[in-house]
């Protein structure tokens, strides 16, 4: 019997598995199931956190205010429109927490990123998905399903685990015409990674729309996961009650440093980006050798499609290759692979090329 929890509706919600989860008889050499940074996170950054030790007794600005204001100079956005959080993941539930009662509907793309739908039925909210076709999703679809009950649109941008994400023009032609009581989410986690004039993280419309948010991250490109700093841009009116909600402390003293010495360090950043790029192309091409079929991919992670999925996933996970399967997105033909090392994709290749079940 399950312990009587104030809103039975706690039990419609599957919780999140990470690539921290594997089935035994693993071995976890070789974890590209987290979509992590491989390179690590800047020297800068390994200076604070080996130097922290002094001022661990003592509370963090519950405001980061340093932080806050080194955001603000690295994206020329101002400080007051920004708050963080323990991962973009605690604000994306704050965003539900502030702005989302039961009976309210949340819109999320297909296969979009597990947190939105957790942050949704956690608040009584009715997620709504969004098809995509061919993996794409289409402005007039999201906008065909918008209602006087819709409160937020959680746009992946670009997505996780689909990568595709809607152009300038597109995203232009959506808040045009979405109505301004849906707040339209982007999460981009991802924008690092994007070189494309076609694609904006989203900052350009905060300004123009009451209604846009942005939420960014220090886990990926910074290769910062493990220190858990988040960050949304939005105007006043969407900081002001996240503000009164958030729990005071949910940034650390040394996850603020680290990230305030992060971004210092814009030339490792591109440097990871390129080795991505460069890792990338050639698993891609790869890939296409071994005749296994992808998702348009575009980031730091593709989406690689097996008849016989669980057996190639053991066929890995038993040599040491952990990758993450996607039953939970359904998606259950695929696995999705991080970019690691090259020495690592060339050994993923390696022995996929000797898997008897590909
Ligand atoms: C699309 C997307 N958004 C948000 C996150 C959350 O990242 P974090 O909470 O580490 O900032 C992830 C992590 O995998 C992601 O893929």
């Amino acid at each position: 019997m399950s312990f009587p929890h104030s809103s039975e509706s706690i039990y419609s919600i599957s919780p999140y598995i990470g690539g921290d989860v594997t089935p035994p008889g693993f071995t976890r050499r070789v974890v590209l199931a987290s979509n992590e940074n491989p390179y690590g996170p800047s020297e800068k950054v390994k200076e604070v956190v080996n130097n922290y030790t002094n001022r661990i007794h003592c509370y963090p600005s519950g405001a980061a205010n340093d932080l806050r204001a080194a955001l603000g100079r690295a994206h020329d956005l101002d400080p007051s429109w920004i708050v963080t959080g323990n991962g973009s993941e605690d604000i994306l539930h704050l965003l539900a927490r502030a702005f989302v009662q039961p009976g309210d509907e949340v819109l999320i793309s297909q296969h979009g990123f597990g947190v939105y739908k957790i942050a949704t039925l956690v608040m009584g909210g009715v997620p709504v998905e969004v098809p995509r076709i061919d993996f794409r999703l289409n402005v007039e679809d999201v906008l065909n399903l918008v209602t006087p009950k819709t409160k937020i649109f959680y746009l992946d941008h670009p997505g996780n685990p689909i990568a595709h994400y809607l152009t300038n023009d597109e995203v232009e032609e959506l808040l045009k015409r979405i109505p301004s009581h849906v707040l339209v989410v982007f999460d981009s986690a991802y924008a690092e990674y994007l070189d494309d004039s076609n694609y904006h993280c989203g900052f350009k419309w905060v300004d123009r729309y009451p209604n846009v948010v942005v939420t960014r991250t220090f886990s990926k490109a910074y290769a910062m996961a493990n220190l858990r700093v988040g960050w949304l841009y939005a105007q006043p009116d969407i900081i002001d009650p996240i503000n009164r909600i958030r729990p005071p402390f949910n940034t650390t003293g040394l996850s603020q440093m680290a990230a305030i010495a992060a971004l210092e360090d814009q030339e490792w950043i591109k440097k990871c980006v390129q080795l991505n790029k460069q890792v990338l192309t050639k698993f891609v091409a790869d890939m296409k050798n071994l005749d296994i079929p992808m998702i348009p991919y575009m980031s730091n992670f593709v989406m690689a499609y097996f008849e016989k999925t669980q057996e190639v996933y053991r066929y890995l996970g038993e040599r040491g290759l952990v990758v993450r399967p996607m039953g939970a997105y359904d998606l259950p033909q695929y696995l999705r692979i991080t970019i690691g090392k090259q020495e690592e994709m060339q050994e993923l290749i390696d022995v996929l090329g000797s898997c008897p079940h590909r």
